[in-house]
């Protein structure tokens, strides 16, 4: 969600804020501020929509400042306007906060801190950080204490980032349920929600825990926890590179992001598949693994996109281990008392590693003593942390909202699982685990096919269609989800309503819908249910609908039934999702660009959704 930093050093802090609002905007996008500590003074300066607007606004300060806070916003109370956008101060204005998160008991604060006597000039539930810090921070009561005590009181979730004009040496950091790292710098240091924020200056960092509170100078910090106690930190060391961060000559995140599929595919595979054995290796899930084999049950829990990489999931554990698997949204999960017996393991799936509805059903799946295994993206994120062990996807950092690589990569490592444990239980033969090996094998220079001979064909399918207000998209089976997400991503970018459907379920409703005012996306590969698929495609043409069919290479009869085609090389039924999705992220794509839509930062949605 929202995006924070801070800053304390040698540098003039305006420029390092707004290079780390910039690449943490993916996070939220509808105002913007900053507030740095000048001459013993705070200077808060803000800015409704994107941080642009901000940095136009600040184009010709030149502050002699080296200690700043800043945050790029994802409303969450009220209006995204120029007053509620972050930094909050108290009422003297000497305490300045940014906040990741949400104060859920911000209504009882604010009424008894105006009873106090406190001004409130915003609508935010952040304000009473500021005002409720200074209620505490009276004379002979240092700092820390203040801040320790109000964030006793507070309930929700936090990250923040806390400048105090009495000390304009000091930076203040804390953590509840949103991220913080601290980057460690050669006399500097910086506090951030995101690692792509500050990696420009250091690759070394130290993650907060929760319920932990930093002091930060220039050439040190110290963390504690909320009672005062001192923790002694962790120094890590970030893999990721400013190159990943960067577009490199692409329009958008999302295209350039498109178009690594071939690499991060290979990526999330590398080293994991043994062909000759005909299985994966999972190093993750090492330790578990006599655990995970005897499963009687699994339940899969993630939100968006990567519940839909869930449900490919349970079609490749059910199909290839025999294991019964469940897929849960993880917003409901955790609300209805899911019933977690003996023998049953949560797997949660996460491409930020962040997602608080699904951090809170991996925490709920711990309360009730199962054992919880992520799949997750981003190295260090709270739910790789909190998981009892679990597999990295390598994607790389995906920046763009719409997530495309990382949907492909969790494919390809639950398909690793799938293949691990089908062969682990005996279920799966040598000679299968080959196949199905080696057809993962290719997968990458299958999308790197679709991506160079099909891109085209799907820009003019996007002129054709990129003024309808609707669409469906249908698949069967393991592409089903496929087109759960192909509705997705065209709802997402390019704001059309659309609805993803087992193709056979349309006549039970959907099919009320089709005129010639409706395009159709098919998914109908060359598998078992092909015919099935094509009869559908029939009933769609009867009622004028118009018919995009992505089907398999050498398929010319297709071109019959519909009024356009989008091929894709032929692979394991199994793996088919890894292709199929390739066209529907580019339509989604093009479209938008047609519409003229936000591409990586659409409307109301946050890259990473950190409140529940
Ligand atoms: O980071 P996560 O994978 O946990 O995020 C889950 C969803 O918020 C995410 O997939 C969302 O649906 C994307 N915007 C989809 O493109």
């Amino acid at each position: 969600m929202c995006g924070i930093i801070g800053y304390i050093g040698k540098r003039k802090v305006v420029p390092v804020l707004i290079d780390g609002l910039k690449r943490m905007e993916y996070r939220g996008y509808d105002s913007a501020g900053l507030a740095y500590i000048r001459d013993g003074e705070i200077v808060a300066v803000k800015s409704m929509g994107k941080i642009a607007r901000l940095e136009q606004q600040l184009q010709d300060v030149d502050a002699e400042s080296h200690i700043g806070v800043a945050h790029t916003r994802w409303a969450t109370h009220g209006e995204p306007n120029e007053k509620n956008a972050h930094p909050h101060l108290d009422c003297t204005g000497r305490i300045a906060v940014v906040h990741n998160g949400i104060v859920e008991n911000y209504r009882a604060l604010r009424k008894y801190l105006q009873k106090q006597g406190h001004r409130f000039t915003t609508e935010t539930d952040t304000e009473v950080i500021a005002h409720l810090i200074e209620e505490y921070y009276k004379k002979d009561i240092p700092f820390i204490d203040a801040l320790t005590s109000a964030l006793l009181q507070i309930e929700g979730t936090y990250g923040l980032a806390i400048l105090n004009a009495d000390e304009p040496n000091k930076l203040y950091a804390a953590r509840h349920g949103s991220p913080v790292i601290i980057g460690k710098g050669e006399k500097e240091n910086f506090v951030a929600s995101d690692a792509a924020a500050i990696i420009r200056y250091t690759n070394r960092v130290i993650y907060l825990n929760e319920g932990e509170v930093a002091e930060v100078t220039d050439d040190g910090f110290e963390i504690f926890t909320l009672r005062k106690d001192r923790v002694k930190p962790e120094v890590q060391k970030l893999t990721m590179t400013l190159q990943e961060l960067e577009k490199g000559g692409y329009p958008h995140f999302m295209l350039k992001e498109i178009f690594e599929q071939p690499a991060t595919v290979r990526n999330s595979f590398r080293g994991r598949l043994n062909l000759e054995m005909g299985t994966a290796r999972l190093n993750g899930l090492k330790s578990h693994l006599d655990v995970i084999e005897k499963l009687k049950r699994i339940v899969i829990t993630a939100c968006g996109t990567s519940w839909h990489a869930a449900l490919i999931g349970e079609y490749l554990i059910e199909e290839l281990a025999r294991i019964p698997v469940e897929v849960e949204y993880a917003s409901e999960f955790r609300y209805r008392s899911p019933v977690l017996d003996d023998g049953t393991a949560v797997f949660v799936i996460s491409q930020s590693g962040e997602t608080a509805d699904t951090l809170a059903a991996l925490r709920e799946a711990h309360n009730q003593g199962v054992s919880v295994f992520g799949i997750v993206n981003v190295v260090g994120s709270t739910i790789a942390r909190e998981t009892d062990a679990g597999v990295y996807i390598h994607a790389g950092p995906e920046i763009g909202v719409a997530s495309t690589k990382a949907f492909t990569s969790q494919i390809t490592v639950l398909a690793l699982t799938a293949l691990m444990l089908g062969r682990r239980r005996g279920i799966v033969s040598t000679e299968r685990g080959y196949e199905l090996a080696s057809h993962l094998a290719k997968i990458p220079e299958k999308i790197k096919w679709i991506l160079d001979s099909q891109t085209a064909n799907i820009k003019k399918i996007a002129e054709k269609y990129h003024k309808k207000n609707n669409a469906l998209f249908l698949g069967r089976g393991i592409n089903f989800p496929v087109a759960l997400e192909g509705a997705l991503k065209l709802k997402e970018i390019s704001y059309i309503h659309a609805e993803g459907y087992p193709a056979a379920e349309m006549k039970h409703g959907p099919i009320a819908l089709i005129d010639e005012n409706m395009p159709v996306f098919f998914i109908a590969i060359d598998d078992l249910m092909y015919k099935k698929v094509v009869s559908n495609i029939e009933e769609v043409r009867s009622r004028k609908g118009k018919v995009i069919a992505i089907a398999t290479l050498g398929n010319e009869e297709i071109r019959r039934y519909a009024d356009d085609v989008v091929y894709i090389p032929e692979t394991d039924y199994l793996l088919s999702p890894l292709l199929t999705v390739i066209p529907m992220q580019l339509f989604a794509y093009y479209t938008a660009v047609l519409r003229g839509c936000s591409i990586d930062q659409p409307r109301n949605l946050a890259k990473s959704v950190t409140v529940e």
